[in-house]
Parts: structure tokens; C-alpha cells; sequence
């Protein structure tokens, strides 16, 4: 039996905190019931001390997920866990998430604090954290530019306070896929009750490298990704969802682990998120954007004609699409010409088409697509000349 990656949703936390992407009550619960069908292992629905909204979103979020276990953001103070506890208390499977930085940069310059204190707070805020839930994970944030030896003995402390999930965060999106690999392998190495807890990884996008990151760490043994539907959170993003499911999926020769999520849902999680928060993504975004199982070359579409695999290397229908789409333009050939004509529901002669062909090859150096509408003109004008 393969291993299975959990999947951690961040979309309604970390993916909200991206300029333009904020969603009322009403819309989280949405979303967060689209993440439910999705079959997402973890929902984290929010911060919950950040606001009173944050709070009530959390709470209903907590109230009407069953299927998932749904968390809480929180910092390493008594309040502020107290207060995830207390909007998480009606979930299903109530999640504790609190996080302390560990660089050096972070501890010096925002935490002020020493070595030695962020230490002892981690520690203690395991503890405090464990007495109001029983599931409670720890981020070290900027975990990826960590002296390795003292994230070592942070995440050990922890784990024997009972934290049972450590993310190692690439806050900064700075990490390389190398990189990434060996921090992680250097965890399961060094932290000696590492076996304990399940190691998360949470990679943001600043370089691109945010998917090929967590791959890398998936490979590596991560147990656990946490990432937002359509890429978005702060700066350039999160990682990816549906790039690293389907990576996992469509590479399992590759990667050999599988997740709980129902990859058919995918494209509805995506839409779902866009009409929410207005932000659409780009044509050529992979898995979902507008292109990703769009053809127009002559070359391509003849070739998927007779063999879908020539230049799909997953199906539409495994993302939840109905098919994938035969775009006219001016690079198209007659093969999809004709196929187009016959799902219009009309033939002609050879030399019919072919005059008609010609015709539409102007009409596609002067038009960036061509429409159904397009072609049934063409084909009005050539009935009335025959
Ligand atoms: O990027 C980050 O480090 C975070 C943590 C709070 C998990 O979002
Ligand atoms: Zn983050």
C-alpha cells in the first residue's frame, strides 16, 4: 500500500490574507463546504483572534465541517490560543495551529527575542496548547533559513509536549527543490522523537518554486502539504492545490504516494474561488486556467484526434472538465475544421470544404478566435452560392 500525503488547505487563512482575495461569512462557508467535497484532509478556516469576522468565520467553519479536520491559526501567546480553542471547540476535529519564528533574522528583528526565550516559549505554548486540544501543530515560521541544529531542538521540545504535526515553513519562498529535500531528510535525522509527529511542509511561491518545493519535500517524507486552491496567498502566493495533487497523480511512477482528494472536484474548487473573490486566474495557469486542455495548432489537434494522449498528459474529466477544447484559429487545420463542421451538424463536398477552409484561414488571420457563430456565417454565405 502506497503512502498517503495529507492534504492541509490554507485557502480560507493564508490564501485570504492575498490583497483582493478577503471573503465574507457567508462566502468562507462556501468555500470551505466546496473544500469538504474536494475531500480535504485539513481546512484551515481562518485567524481566529485576527478580527471578530476571522473569528465567526472560524467558528461556523468549526460548526458545519464534519468531514474534515478544520484548524485555527494562532500566535505563541496564551490569548491568542485560547482564543483558536474557543472558535474551535464545536469542530468535528478541532486542530490547534500555533507558530513562532525561528531565524535568526525573525527572532532579531520582529520577535526581539533570544535564542533561548523562543525556545522556552514554543515549548510552553506546546503545553498550554495540548491542555485545551488534542491535536496541535507547531509552525517554526522562516523554518527554511533556520540554523538546522536549533530548529532541531525547537521541534524536538515541542514533539515531547505532545505536538503531533511540525510544519517547517518556507515562509520567504527562498528554498530550491535540493535544498528543501535535504532540510527535510535533515529533520528526520537529527530531531530523534521525530517519529512522533508528522512533518508539514507550507511553501510560499516568491522564486516559482513553490510546487517543485513541496514535491521535493513530499519525496523526501513529508507527511503533510499545506497549500491554497489556485496558488493565491501572500506576495506571489502559496503553493498550488491542484498543481501538486495532480503532479502526485498524474506522476505516481515518480512520487508513489496518493492523497485523499477527489481530483474531480477540482476545477469547481477553482471557479468556486474565483467568482468569491473576483480574482480570475491566467489563461495558461496549469490544471485549471482557461488553456490548460485548450488545443489550436493543426499539429496538436490532429494528433489528439487520433490519440488524446499525444498531447494530454492527464484527462479533462479527471479535473472535473466535461472535455477539453478545440480552438479555431489561425493555426488550427481541416481535420478540426471538418470536426467542427460535422458538430454543427453539416457536410459538404471535398472541394467545398476546402474552399470554405480557405475562407476561414482569412477570417483567422484577422480574428484571435473563431466562434460556432463565425462558422455558421461561412457556411450561411457558401449555402446561398451553391
Ligand atoms: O508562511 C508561513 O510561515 C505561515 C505560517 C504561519 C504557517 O503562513
Ligand atoms: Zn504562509
Amino acid at each position: 500500500m502506497s503512502r498517503i500525503v495529507k492534504i492541509f488547505d490554507t485557502t480560507l487563512r493564508d490564501g485570504e490574507q492575498s490583497p483582493g482575495c478577503s471573503m465574507n461569512l457567508k462566502e468562507k462557508l462556501e468555500m470551505a463546504k466546496q473544500l469538504e467535497r474536494l475531500r480535504i484532509d485539513v481546512i484551515e478556516a481562518g485567524f481566529a483572534i485576527a478580527s471578530p469576522g476571522d473569528f465567526e468565520s472560524v467558528q461556523l467553519v468549526a460548526n458545519e465541517i464534519r468531514n474534515a479536520t478544520v484548524a485555527s491559526l494562532a500566535r505563541s501567546t496564551e490569548k491568542d490560543i485560547s482564543t483558536a480553542y474557543e472558535a474551535l471547540k464545536g469542530a468535528a476535529n478541532p486542530r490547534i495551529h500555533y507558530f513562532l519564528a525561528t531565524s535568526d533574522i525573525h527572532m532579531q528583528y520582529k520577535l526581539q527575542m533570544s535564542p533561548e526565550t523562543v525556545i522556552e516559549k514554543a515549548i510552553a505554548m506546546a503545553k498550554f496548547a495540548r491542555n485545551l486540544c488534542g491535536e496541535v501543530e507547531f509552525s517554526a515560521e522562516d523554518a527554511s533559513r533556520t540554523r538546522p541544529e536549533f530548529l532541531y531542538r525547537v521541534l524536538e521540545g515541542v514533539i515531547n509536549e505532545g505536538v503531533t504535526i511540525v510544519n517547517v515553513p518556507d515562509t520567504v519562498g527562498y528554498t530550491t527543490p535540493g535544498e528543501y529535500f535535504k532540510f527535510i531528510e535533515g529533520i528526520k535525522n537529527n530531531v530523534p522523537n521525530i517519529d512522533k509527529a508528522t512533518i508539514s511542509v507550507h511553501v510560499h511561491d516568491d522564486l516559482g518554486l513553490g510546487v517543485a518545493n513541496s514535491l521535493a519535500a513530499i519525496q523526501a517524507g513529508a507527511g503533510q502539504v499545506e497549500c491554497t486552491v489556485n496558488g493565491i496567498g501572500e506576495r506571489a502566493g502559496n503553493a498550488a492545490l491542484e498543481e501538486i495533487v495532480m503532479a502526485l497523480k498524474t506522476r505516481y511512477d515518480v512520487y508513489q504516494v496518493d492523497t485523499n482528494i477527489d481530483t474531480t472536484q477540482i476545477y469547481r474548487s477553482s471557479r468556486l474561488l474565483s467568482k468569491l473573490t473576483g480574482v480570475r486566474v491566467q489563461p495558461n495557469k496549469a490544471i485549471v486556467g482557461e488553456n490548460a486542455f485548450a488545443h489550436e495548432s493543426g499539429i496538436h489537434q490532429h494528433g489528439m484526434m487520433a490519440n488524446k494522449e499525444t498531447y494530454e498528459i492527464m484527462t479533462p474529466e479527471s479535473i472535473g472538465l466535461k472535455e477539453n477544447k478545440m480552438v479555431l484559429g489561425k493555426h488550427s487545420g481541416k481535420h478540426a475544421f471538418v470536426d467542427k463542421l460535422t458538430s454543427l451538424g453539416y457536410t459538404f463536398a471535398a472541394e467545398e470544404v476546402l474552399d470554405l477552409f480557405n475562407q476561414f484561414k482569412v477570417l483567422a488571420d484577422k480574428k484571435k478566435v473563431i466562434s460556432d457563430k463565425d462558422i455558421l456565417a461561412l457556411v450561411e454565405q457558401k449555402q446561398l452560392a451553391i
